[in-house]
């Protein structure tokens, strides 16, 4: 398995993007600079070489990258909300962005912040409160299932499991799906707003050699059904690649993909396309050098590997 999907690596990167003359499809990304500011702004996923300045800086504070998911994205309301860190006291805040306006609507203390994992904000078109979705992970083993009011930080708990936070996403029927892993296994449970925990199910790895690491990054393509996570894959004890896995739940499995990254890659985010085209698109580095995988899922075919000069931390 490992060998084949390292020589397919190989030959898809020859295999050339040419999406249709002047299409367009912007994302919002977010971005951590050197001298500790948080940049906000756009970048086109079918040409990511032109990368424009960021349209919202804000200073002093960081974003955590990484596998925490501290960040999401109303695609109706074009609202995003995220947990920035002080770097110098560790203090953490919520922040609202109209990414129409490139404004700050809101921006609250947030004491026990770092623990919130994989916001998710349903997809309403009004700010109702209660609209987040969230996953603590506490430092004595608890996964939290929450919403959170993004006005008065008010939290209504949904579930409180045994276990460690691995990724979680809205996912079809707007439910949220959350993965996390304990001595008993990997579990993907599904919670909605009106009935609360709709299904518990213990997942495994479709055939392979080697465990691997993960899955991360979470994401729902809605326009293919599908839903998908990073895992990183060993290849020796020196070297790895991450690659797209599909939360099949018919047959409780992560089921391997071919959509890998170069080896070495360091995956970063994953979002799925919002314009009803079959593809998605990963961010990973390897060294200093961020890439945009382009993926098509039906094929399950790497499209291009872009370098791009944005250390993309979150995309949407
Ligand atoms: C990519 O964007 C840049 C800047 O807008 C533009 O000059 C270039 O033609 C675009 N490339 C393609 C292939 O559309
Ligand atoms: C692991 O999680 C499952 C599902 O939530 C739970 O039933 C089980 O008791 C947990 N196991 C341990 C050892 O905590
Ligand atoms: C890596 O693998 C090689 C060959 O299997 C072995 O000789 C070496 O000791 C291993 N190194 C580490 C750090 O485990």
């Amino acid at each position: 398995m490992n060998k084949t999907l390292l020589s397919l690596i190989a030959f898809l990167c020859a295999v050339t993007f040419t999406p249709s003359a002047h299409a367009t499809n912007y994302g919002v990304v977010i971005s951590n600079s050197e001298d500790t500011s948080i940049q906000i702004g756009l970048v086109d996923y079918l040409n990511v070489s032109y990368a424009p300045p960021p349209s919202l800086v804000i200073t002093n504070l960081v974003y955590n990258s990484g596998y925490y998911q501290q960040s999401t994205y109303n695609y109706n309301t074009q609202v995003l909300t995220f947990i920035a860190t002080d770097p110098v006291t560790q203090n953490t805040f919520l922040y609202t962005v109209d990414c129409d306006e490139w404004s700050i609507i809101n921006s609250l203390s947030f004491p026990g912040g770092a623990e919130l994992r994989g916001l998710a904000s349903d997809q309403t078109n009004n700010n109702n409160p209660f609209n987040i979705w969230t996953t603590a992970q506490t430092g004595n083993g608890l996964v939290i299932v929450s919403k959170i009011d993004q006005l008065s930080l008010d939290i209504v708990i949904y579930d409180i499991l045994d276990g460690n936070y691995y990724s979680s996403t809205l996912g079809s029927n707007e439910d949220y799906f959350v993965t996390y892993g304990n001595s008993s296994g990997i579990f993907v449970n599904v919670y909605s707003t009106l009935h609360h925990k709709i299904s518990e199910q213990k997942f495994g790895f479709s055939d392979i050699a080697e465990t691997p690491k993960g899955p991360i990054n979470m994401i729902y393509s809605k326009f293919t059904n599908t839903l998908l996570a990073t895992v990183i894959v060993s290849t020796d004890n020196t070297s790895s690649f991450s690659t797209l896995a599909f939360v099949d739940r018919k047959s409780s499995t992560f089921q391997i993909t071919t959509m890998a990254s170069f080896a070495n890659s360091i995956p970063e985010a994953n979002v799925p396309d919002a314009n009803n085209l079959n593809y998605v698109y990963s961010v990973g580095y390897v060294g200093s050098q961020y890439y945009l995988y382009s993926y098509n899922i039906y094929t399950q075919l790497l499209l291009n590997a872009a370098p791009i000069s944005i250390p993309i931390a979150a995309a949407f």
